[in-house]
């Protein structure tokens, strides 16, 4: 059968991401600049998490970062955690860190998060930085929903006056997805678990990104036909079986376009990291 939808291929996109920041490195360099440098945090050993962590430490590799990672065992305490925290807030050979979450239930992730200084914060998670996106001035922001909007960027579709409909309100995606596609002149709504008629919603959207964490969440019925569909949902369903928030065969009928997954935002993502830790160097040399 013929193809009728656009795949919004996340491996081609970043990989010239990557290669516009391998650039920017080189530049640094040969002015006399040393290299970026990302740092992780990864506490515990939870399969996805490790998988996250190695993929943004391979990507630091190929644009030419150096990276480190500090490793923690699931019982560290939160006070040895805000002290890492704090010698990589102070070490000036370190442009910017992330601590990768989900973390042990006895720690208060939020007060790790506002710990991290925000010119390091190359997650976009801190305050300061949801504050500056919110009201729209420059800051570090969240590399998932940036990522998405790299991405209809890429593909040429359109943003302003588009219907765009969110499923999942959380910090790290649903929230600041909203607040990016208004900047960019969307008319947004946000769907929750509570959303009365969500597949009504759903299928007004010119624009439709699914951030839930339920596989195969978002059916054919939910989609208008011809709408963009980004699936930020990274479920793990077997040992070795990634899928999305949607239901890729059936969606990809009806969809105008649609990221896959593996395959799709989750690489925007990673690319998205790497561009802000080239801003946060860039704003901490001056
Ligand atoms: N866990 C899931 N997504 C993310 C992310 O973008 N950053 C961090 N630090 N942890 C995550």
């Amino acid at each position: 059968m013929e193809t009728t939808y656009k795949l919004l291929d996340g491996k081609k996109i970043s990989g010239e991401i990557k290669q516009e920041i391998a650039a920017v490195v080189n530049e640094l360099l040969e002015k006399g600049g040393r290299r970026p440098h990302l740092a992780g945090v990864l506490v515990g050993h939870d399969g996805g998490s490790e998988t996250y962590m190695a993929s943004k430490v391979k990507a630091c590799e190929e644009v030419g970062f150096t990276s480190s990672l500090i490793r923690y065992e699931d019982d560290v305490t939160e006070e040895e955690l805000l002290a890492c925290v704090h010698r990589l807030n102070q070490d000036p050979t370190v442009d910017g860190f992330i601590v990768q979450l989900p973390l042990p239930k006895h720690i208060d992730e939020q007060k790790i998060i506002e710990a991290v200084d925000p010119r390091k914060d190359v997650d976009g998670f801190h305050p300061v930085n949801v504050g500056h996106l919110a009201i729209g001035a420059p800051g570090l922001r969240p590399c998932t929903p940036a990522g998405c909007i790299r991405m209809l960027d890429y593909a040429g579709i359109p943003i302003e006056g588009a219907r765009a409909v969110i499923i999942g309100r959380s910090n790290i995606v649903g929230k600041p997805m909203a607040m990016l596609l208004l900047e960019r002149h969307a008319t947004v709504t946000v769907c929750h678990s509570r959303t009365k008629n969500l597949a009504e919603v759903a299928r007004e959207a010119d624009i439709l990104v699914a951030a839930v964490g339920r596989p195969h969440f978002v059916t054919a019925d939910m989609v208008k036909e011809g709408a963009t569909v980004i699936d930020v949902g990274i479920n793990r369903i077997a040992p070795k079986t990634l899928v999305g928030d949607v239901d890729f065969d059936a969606v990809s009928e009806v969809a105008g376009a649609i990221t896959p997954v593996p395959g799709g935002v989750g690489l925007l993502t990673v690319a998205m990291l790497m561009e802000n830790v080239v801003q946060a160097a860039k704003m901490q040399r001056g």
